[in-house]
């Protein structure tokens, strides 16, 4: 097609795309991922072991993580059904790996059509300390892991400068674990579909500080509004059965937008480093 299209009509085709929110190039050929989702449904379905292994074992996929229902026009399945086949799929992981499984098995979330990884986990799975995110952003869908962009590598050196580190005593995920398109705000929909995921996800991770980074994480899992307000303090959070200490702290997407705001994302790294005891 490019040979025959003259450079003002590239230009303009280019410009389309990026005013579509388009921002990173994936493939050569286009995808149509409407018709990709009702077809690897099928494949997916066709694939699926019975739901009782011959020898008596667990089946390799249990039932809840059969693909979800996808309609006829390939939309995903109503927001209610896909809340309660989230809690059911998410319950159904007895530890990170079947967790990260069953999240790349789930199609009842419409972001996961137009991303083009999961974004799963960054870190040390024994640290003591899980640092949870919005969702990821071109970087983060391009490399599969959470806050490897810009945002990532400010928060990087925040970690450093209490003596944290991704590759050794550091844990980090998102509530979204799929990309939003052209990096939009997910709706409170897609939050409450991937919700039951990043809890599962605590709860199988265990830290004994959970820091929620910015206002979406902390609202979603602290369930506080006002991020000025709610950050820099400790408080309870139930992660299964068990109680852990759980803080707020500012987004480093922010700080870079607003570095004045720096010294207060200090001050919530002195208390985190207090309470691991650094
Ligand atoms: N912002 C987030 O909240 N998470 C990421 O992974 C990247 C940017």
């Amino acid at each position: 097609m490019t040979a025959l299209m003259d450079r003002d009509a590239l230009e303009a085709l280019l410009a389309f795309y990026r005013d579509a929110g388009v921002d990173a190039a994936i493939d050569e050929q286009a995808t149509d991922w409407l018709a990709r989702g009702e077809a690897e449904a099928r494949a997916q379905e066709a694939a699926r072991p019975a739901a009782r292994a011959p020898d008596g074992e667990r089946p390799a996929m249990p039932a809840v993580q059969r693909p979800q229902p996808v309609s006829a026009a390939g939309a995903p399945p109503a927001p209610e059904s896909a809340v309660f086949s989230a809690r059911e799929a998410a319950r159904s992981a007895g530890d990170l790996d079947q967790l990260r499984a069953v999240l790349e098995g789930f199609d009842g979330c419409a972001l996961k059509a137009t991303a083009s990884r999961t974004v799963f986990e960054d870190g040390a799975r024994d640290a003591c300390i899980m640092f949870v995110g919005e969702a990821p952003g071109r970087d983060e869908d391009i490399e599969g892991k959470p806050f490897v962009g810009r945002s990532g590598q400010l928060l990087d050196r925040m970690l450093a400068s209490i003596g944290l580190d991704r590759r050794t005593n550091a844990y980090i995920a998102n509530i979204i674990p799929w990309r939003p398109p052209g990096n939009r705000t997910p709706t409170p929909q897609e939050i409450a579909i991937c919700e039951p995921f990043i809890r599962r996800q605590i709860e199988l991770k265990a830290p004994e500080l959970l820091v929620c980074v910015g206002a979406p994480s902390t609202e979603t899992l602290l369930g506080l509004k006002g991020i000025m307000k709610s950050r820099g303090r400790l408080m309870p959070f139930q992660a299964g059965g068990r109680e852990i200490r759980a803080i707020a702290t500012l987004h480093p997407a922010y700080l870079l937008r607003s570095p004045i705001a720096k010294r207060l994302a200090w001050r919530d790294m002195l208390t985190i480093r207090q309470v691991l005891g650094l």
